[in-house]
């Protein structure tokens, strides 16, 4: 479909894109530069660093070492070295020893042929390689927890981490092996042996804060969506949806959400993204709210959630506060011809609890499992049957 009111280029919302700046992950790029760009100053005389990487996913792990990788490469370019980042997934490229160890000499060169290779002879064969032409090779195998864990047996750090040792002593081409996984389990699938070799260099990966992923989010809306069609709002409430549970932080939740959201209000024939287009697209994958948990609440219960429902879908706002949910409850109150409870902030609070309220802060009140505009039918259709019930005895 062409891009039109909503999207500029919807493509860049995809979680493959990888945006040209990665804010909050300087720190990581900084701490991988620092262990390998002096290196390259020093090429003739470097023996192999082993970094682990290690994140929750959709932490920005994977692209940002991809970055890292190309970086590297143009500095080590400047320097008139001739550095090759081979980017190996494990889970994409290796079922087993074998077929990993030959998908990483591919990604090398051409010019090897592994077929009749074993897995040590390949390595073996890529070390002499890379010799012969002075060419040097930074790899970081993705996903590697991965494939310890479906290839227990197979020793593969083992092999990776001791091609030194098919020329003891000598410098190597293989200046390093970075190692991603989503967290240190993977050792256990290790021999003592491995892990030592392995070493202990580790880059945490830590979960995105809701302000953090506003802010990646805030650089993708403005590479993908036309000028003013995604407010303030829809960032606030994507962006803390991607942040809480069950979520925790997954970028990719919230590039989705953006996307979703995007091509619903563009299918409605808005001109622009509202909260409740998140909503509806966040509800109706994951329902975290059921007709059931409504229909079990009380009366003044539903009359105060209806009263939110109405009240944010007013406002077009991802949240609103207590006093305006107040306001608009008595309104409620006064067209069910029922009389407002006192406690009102207890009903809140147990809205809240039951998962149905989000609330932000004391001011601060949201629904994020279902649309708002779904939710008010819902309510409204439900108040009146059961009314009707009553009444007619
Ligand atoms: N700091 C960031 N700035 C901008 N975009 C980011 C950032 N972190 C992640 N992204 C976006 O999220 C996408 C997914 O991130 P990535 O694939 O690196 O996560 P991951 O940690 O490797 O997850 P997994 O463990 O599931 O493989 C990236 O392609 C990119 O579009
Ligand atoms: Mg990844």
């Amino acid at each position: 479909m062409p891009d039109g009111l909503i999207f500029k280029d919807r493509n860049k919302l995809s979680p493959h894109y990888i945006p040209r700046r990665l804010p909050h992950r300087e720190h990581q790029i900084s701490l991988l530069h620092s262990i390998y760009g002096s290196m390259i100053k020093d090429i003739g005389n470097v023996y192999p660093r082993f970094t682990q990487i290690v994140g929750d996913t959709g932490t920005g792990k994977t692209c940002t070492t991809i970055r890292f990788g190309e970086q590297l490469t143009e500095q080590a370019k400047k320097e008139g070295v001739n550095l090759k980042h081979v980017y190996v997934n494990c889970k994409v490229d290796g079922a087993t020893r074998y077929v990993l160890f030959g998908n990483l000499v591919r990604k090398v060169t051409p010019k090897i042929s592994t077929r009749s290779l074993s897995p040590e002879e390949m390595m073996r064969q890529l070390v002499e390689y890379l010799k012969a032409e002075d060419t040097f090779l930074l790899i970081t195998f993705d996903e590697i927890d991965y494939f310890t864990q479906t290839n227990p047996k197979e020793h593969i750090i083992y092999d990776l981490t001791r091609t030194t040792e098919i020329h003891p002593g000598e410098p190597s081409s293989i200046i390093g092996e970075i190692f991603i996984a989503r967290s240190l389990k993977w050792h256990e699938q290790l021999e003592p042996g491995e892990r030592s070799t392995l070493g202990m260099g580790v880059i945490k990966f830590p979960r995105y804060t809701s302000s953090q992923i506003r802010e990646i989010l805030e650089d993708r809306v403005e590479e993908s969506f036309q000028p003013g069609a995604v407010d303030e709002d829809v960032l606030d409430l994507v962006s803390d949806i991607t942040a809480n549970p069950p979520v925790n932080g997954d970028i990719r939740v919230g590039l989705d959400l953006l996307y979703y959201a995007g091509n619903l209000a563009e299918n409605q024939g808005f001109n622009r993204v509202l909260p409740d287009h998140v909503r509806k697209v966040y509800g109706g994958t994951t329902p975290t709210i059921t007709s059931e948990d409504i229909i079990n609440l009380d009366e003044n219960a539903r009359l105060v959630l209806l009263a939110l429902a109405r009240s944010l879908r007013a406002n077009n706002s991802a949240y609103v506060g207590l006093r305006d949910c107040r306001e608009s409850y008595e309104l409620v109150c006064e067209e069910f011809n029922v009389k407002p409870v006192e406690k009102f902030e207890e009903y809140v609070q147990d809205l809240v609890y039951r998962g149905i309220i989000d609330m932000k802060s004391l001011t601060e009140l949201g629904i994020s499992g279902a649309s708002a505009l779904d939710l008010e039918n819902f309510l409204n259709n439900l108040t009146q049957r059961l009314r009707q019930k009553v009444d007619e005895p």
